[in-house]
C-alpha cells in the first residue's frame, strides 16, 4: 500500500515571522496525524527557520528547486548538499512555475532528478499540461513526453523512491479543479507508462499526486481516487485550518 503524502508549496510566500508560526502551527496539528506523510515547501531563505518549528515533528521539510551541480560558480542557485544540511527531505523539481514562468526543460529537470536523488532526497517531480493542451486532446501525450524527457535514465528502484505530482497549469491557482475522473484518469496512465518503461511492481510503488485548487471542499473526492496518493497543495497550505483540512479529507 502506498501512504498517502500531502506537500504544502509555499511557492514565493510569507515573511519568515509568519512562516515560523505556520510550520510551529501545523507540526501541532499534525501530532493527532497518523498513517500520512505531511511535508511543508517553503522558500529557500526560510528554510532553516521552519526546519527547526518542525524539527521532531511529523512534518517533513522540502525545498521548491535546486541546481544540479554539486558546488561552484553558479550566482543564486542551491545544490542538494545544502538542502541536506538543512534537514530537507525533499525537493520539488520541475513545477510548472519554473517550467513556464522561468524556462526550465525536461533535460534541465532530469539533471537535478539525478543529482537529487544521488544526494539522498527525494524529488517530488511535477509533470502537467496547458489548458490549450488539454483543449486539443493532447494531455496524455503532453504528460508522457514530460514523463520520459524529465525521467531519463533512471533505475526503476530510483523510480520508486520518487513523488511524482500532477499538476494540470490551468488549475493552478486558479480555482479551477481537475474533476476527479480527470485527474484519476492522468494518474492511471501515468502508472502504465512506468509500468511499461519498468514494471508492475515499480508502477504501484509510486506516489503520485494531485496539485491544482486542491481545498478542503475538493480533497476528499480527490484523494478517494485509486491512483491518487496525495496532493501538492499551493494556495490552501498557507492556512493551518486549510491545510489539514486537506488532511482530513484523507479520513474520508
Ligand atoms: P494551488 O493549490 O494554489 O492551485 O497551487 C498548486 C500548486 O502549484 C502546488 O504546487
Amino acid at each position: 500500500m502506498r501512504r498517502p503524502f500531502i506537500a504544502g508549496n509555499w511557492k514565493m510566500n510569507l515573511d519568515r515571522a509568519s512562516a515560523v508560526a505556520l510550520a510551529e502551527g501545523l507540526a501541532k496539528q499534525a501530532e493527532a496525524v497518523d498513517d500520512v506523510d505531511l511535508a511543508v515547501c517553503p522558500p529557500s531563505v526560510y528554510l532553516d527557520a521552519v526546519g527547526k518549528a518542525v524539527a521532531g515533528s511529523k512534518v517533513a521539510l522540502g525545498a521548491q528547486n535546486m541546481y544540479h551541480e554539486a558546488e561552484g560558480a553558479f550566482t543564486g542557485e542551491i545544490s542538494a548538499a545544502m538542502l541536506n544540511d538543512l534537514g530537507c527531505r525533499y525537493v520539488i523539481l520541475g513545477h510548472s512555475e519554473r517550467r513556464h514562468v522561468l524556462g526550465e526543460t525536461d533535460a534541465d529537470i532530469n539533471k537535478k532528478v539525478h543529482v537529487a536523488l544521488a544526494g539522498g532526497l527525494t524529488p517530488i517531480v511535477c509533470v502537467g499540461e496547458l489548458l490549450e493542451e488539454r483543449e486539443a486532446g493532447k494531455t496524455l501525450e503532453v504528460i508522457r513526453t514530460q514523463f520520459d524527457g524529465s525521467l531519463a535514465g533512471l533505475s526503476g528502484d530510483q523510480v520508486a523512491r520518487l513523488v511524482i505530482a500532477y499538476e494540470p497549469v490551468w488549475a493552478i491557482g486558479t480555482g479551477k479543479v481537475a474533476t476527479p475522473e480527470q485527474a484519476e484518469e492522468v494518474h492511471l496512465d501515468l502508472r502504465k507508462i512506468i509500468a511499461d518503461r519498468y514494471n508492475e511492481e515499480v508502477a504501484q510503488a509510486v506516489r503520485i499526486q494531485y496539485g491544482g485548487s486542491v481545498k478542503p471542499d475538493n480533497a476528499a473526492e480527490l484523494l478517494q481516487q485509486p491512483n491518487i496518493d496525495g496532493a501538492l497543495v499551493g494556495g490552501a497550505s498557507l492556512k493551518v485550518d486549510s491545510f489539514m483540512g486537506i488532511v482530513a479529507g484523507l479520513g474520508g
